[in-house]
């Protein structure tokens, strides 16, 4: 089986306000806290955590993607960088893995992330299969 991938944007912060030299900004702290969680529920062969330096969202921090060749990508925003949210996100994550199309039900998403879903892209490998049917018809 593929493995599924979480992009992390270890670059985003949430505050107008420069970081101190020492202070790490709310993406990595994101990004470890998903770490610790994800290595206590997810095997290593099936999810693995990418730190990103950019996800193009960047007034819209902090920013994560989910990603599998064969599923749709998702991509998520406004995520604040605590362990109520990166819970959230694990359970997502167990959604997205679990299901043979990255497809979820609205209903069974954690209530911390209905406004943080922002773009879904579809897999290319659905892309592909559009085209060949479009192929056909032509
Ligand atoms: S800095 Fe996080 S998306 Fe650009």
């Amino acid at each position: 089986m593929t493995k599924h991938t979480l992009f992390v944007c270890k670059s985003c912060h949430r505050s107008e306000e420069e970081l101190a030299e020492d202070q790490a900004c709310d993406g990595k702290i994101l990004l470890d806290t998903l770490t610790n969680l994800a290595a206590q529920q997810f095997a290593p062969e099936d999810l693995e955590i990418k730190s990103v330096g950019c996800l193009w969202a960047c007034s819209r921090g902090c920013v994560t993607a989910f990603a599998h060749p064969e599923k749709q990508t998702y991509l998520l925003i406004d995520l604040p960088p605590d362990e109520e949210y990166a819970s959230a996100l694990l359970q997502f994550t167990q959604m997205y893995i679990s299901n043979r199309k990255g497809a979820f039900i609205w209903d069974k998403l954690p209530d911390q992330l209905e406004s943080a879903m922002f773009a879904c892209i579809p897999a290319l490998s659905a892309t592909e299969q559009n085209a060949d049917e479009e192929d056909d018809l032509s």
